[in-house]
């Protein structure tokens, strides 16, 4: 990197370097930039960013300063704002969703906490400043209206499926239209044909990100997915015992055979903080999974610990409720924020291509 002459030009043209996290394209020819002043040793801007960079809004205001301070040395004073900048999201796949990333959570076994680690990264991505939707794709044993504390039945306005709203969030799940402790029998295409009507004729409205809780276990619904649209990628949540880590690499195999990127391994119950010693206990051990992300070549997002407060919120209905507790707050937090930051690393190697409608 050259170090430039202060001036509006060499100005203009270094912050075409500065890629946006969601385009993965410069900032200046994507039209990101307003108020451009260079005078004297002073650069002030305003660099636009869209909700969906919202967890990393921070830091990339930090890291536009930081760019400018390398490039121009002679510039004292460096201002960056922030403002608001819509790019609409474009229609998926031939269902038409409108959404800008499908993120799929799954594991291979159930009881891992996968429910509740996609229900952390929908708050978390919401509370950021994320349009968001959460999609229970586990027809079988739906979770996410409990885990939220939602039982309303959805209404069908003019044959479009309106979702529940609840913490911000656009909630749809089969839950909501079966009755609690009724069994549930799905032949194989019916289950294909229940999550095609969830995506497709659910009134999603624009999103940022969609978030589906899968199925625990075989490659049905990842396939019917896929089918259906292009998913950006999918989270595998796993404890750390070895049993359900090697669980774990099933459901990174399975994503992978149905070309559906892995875009990390979080692992839940990762180890106890006790509240009399405050002493952090690897009851499992420790950094299985990390090591297995990393032979598997697979981003490591995260460890959340064994929280009393996560499963009693969760029962009771109140999950969003973790994120006004800064203890457990902090960690459901980072989960959404290193997800934002792995598709903004993957989107400035690879600048995506539009979407292609197969309509
Ligand atoms: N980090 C955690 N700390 C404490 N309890 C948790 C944690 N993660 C999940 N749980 C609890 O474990 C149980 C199973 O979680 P759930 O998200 O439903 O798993 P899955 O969807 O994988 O079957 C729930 O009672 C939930 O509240
Ligand atoms: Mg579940």
């Amino acid at each position: 990197m050259s170090e430039s002459a202060l001036d509006q030009a060499a100005v203009t043209a270094a912050l075409d370097e500065f890629l946006d996290p969601e385009t993965g394209r410069g900032v200046m020819r994507m039209g990101q930039i307003s108020g451009l002043t260079v005078r004297d040793d002073q650069i002030s801007l305003s660099l636009g960013l869209t909700t969906h960079s919202a967890p990393l809004w921070r830091q990339t205001i930090d890291q536009l300063k930081e760019f400018l301070r390398t490039r121009f040395p002679a510039a004292r004073e460096i201002n960056v704002e922030r403002s608001t900048f819509e790019r609409p999201p474009e229609k998926l796949g031939e269902i038409g969703l409108t959404a800008k990333s499908v993120i799929a959570v799954g594991s291979g076994k159930g009881g891992v906490g996968k429910s509740t680690i996609a229900a952390s990264l929908a708050l978390g991505l919401h509370r950021a400043g994320c349009r968001v939707g959460l999609m229970d794709a586990d027809v079988y044993g739906p979770s996410i209206p409990h885990l939220l504390g939602v039982s309303q039945r959805p209404e069908i306005v003019e044959g479009r499926i309106q979702p529940i709203k609840a913490a911000g969030l656009n909630i749809m799940s089969m839950g909501l239209l079966v009755p609690p402790g009724e069994a549930v029998v799905w032949r194989g295409p019916m289950l294909h044909g229940a999550i095609q009507q969830f995506l497709r004729d659910t009134e999603w409205g624009p999103l940022d990100y969609l978030i589906i809780d899968m199925p625990p276990g075989t490659g049905d619904i990842a396939l019917t997915l896929s089918q259906l649209l292009p998913l950006t990628g999918a989270l595998v949540v796993c404890t750390p015992q070895d049993v359900a880590l090697l669980d774990a690499i099933k459901a990174i195999a399975m994503f992978r055979k149905v070309n559906i990127p892995v875009l990390g391994l979080v692992e839940n119950m990762s180890y106890f903080v006790c509240s009399s010693c405050n002493e952090r206990h690897e009851i499992f051990g420790h950094g299985g999974a990390r090591q297995r992300a990393a032979e598997l070549d697979v981003p490591f997002l995260g460890e959340v610990p064994i929280n009393v407060s996560i499963r009693q919120r969760g029962d009771a209905g109140e999950m969003d409720a973790n994120f006004d507790d800064e203890v457990s707050a902090s960690v459901l937090r980072e989960i959404s924020v290193r997800l934002a930051q792995q598709l903004a690393d993957q989107n400035r190697e690879q600048p995506p291509l539009p979407k292609l409608n197969v309509l």
